[in-house]
């Protein structure tokens, strides 16, 4: 594995805990309850920073590299640059629509959450498609001397959410993030207790 693709890996992981928070915040604004309106602006903010400004822009350079070396493995992946920029608009569209609806609660609910799981839905999928088509096409396809060149050209970035120098506008969430996965792992032990305690 090359430094470059466990950083890319290690986003994905992160972002999947926010999609599942987020994921959390819709649901309860689809059965008619009130989110944590700061929290999902604060990941949409943090959205538009990170992922948009480092993540994105490093898995490009990638797949530039990866279009030189194998461009069959490229027709299989499709236009990934294409694919970040319509991430980076449904963020915009979503954060737009969050502005929206704080300022007026009568906004069709319908409508806001259509525009987040549009979203979310893309987010997902697109990371999935990541993980199955991209990465392993990367490891394959590229050189010991591609990703020498691909780490000198990166610019690395402090992640300033998951990083050790977190930026104080995302210690909340981070701490929020933190109890979400502590929930989950009890909720498993529970499960697993609860599975090997029954009678078989
Ligand atoms: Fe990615």
């Amino acid at each position: 594995m090359t430094k470059i693709l466990d950083d890319l890996r290690q986003d994905h992981r992160n972002l999947a805990l926010l999609w599942d928070l987020l994921g959390r915040e819709l649901n309860i604004f689809k059965e008619g309850g009130h989110p944590d309106y700061e929290l999902v602006e604060t990941i949409l903010d943090y959205c538009l920073n990170y992922p948009d400004l480092c993540h994105h822009p490093k898995e490009n350079l990638v797949y530039d590299k990866l279009a030189e070396r194998d461009p069959g493995a490229i027709s299989a992946i499709g236009d990934l640059k294409k694919e970040h920029e319509k991430l980076t608009s449904l963020t915009w569209r979503f954060s737009t629509a969050l502005s929206n609806v704080l300022e007026d609660e009568q906004l069709p609910r319908e409508w806001f959450l259509n525009v987040a799981n549009d979203f979310l839905g893309f987010s997902r999928n697109h990371m999935q498609m990541e993980e199955v088509l991209f990465f392993p096409a990367a490891r394959k396809g590229l050189t010991g001397d591609d990703w020498a060149e691909l780490e000198k050209a990166v610019e690395d970035v402090e992640d300033p959410l998951f990083g050790s120098d977190k930026q104080e506008k995302y210690q909340s969430l981070f701490q929020d993030i933190m109890d979400w996965k502590d929930m989950l792992e009890k909720m498993d032990a529970d499960e697993t207790r609860t599975k090997t305690s029954q009678p078989s």
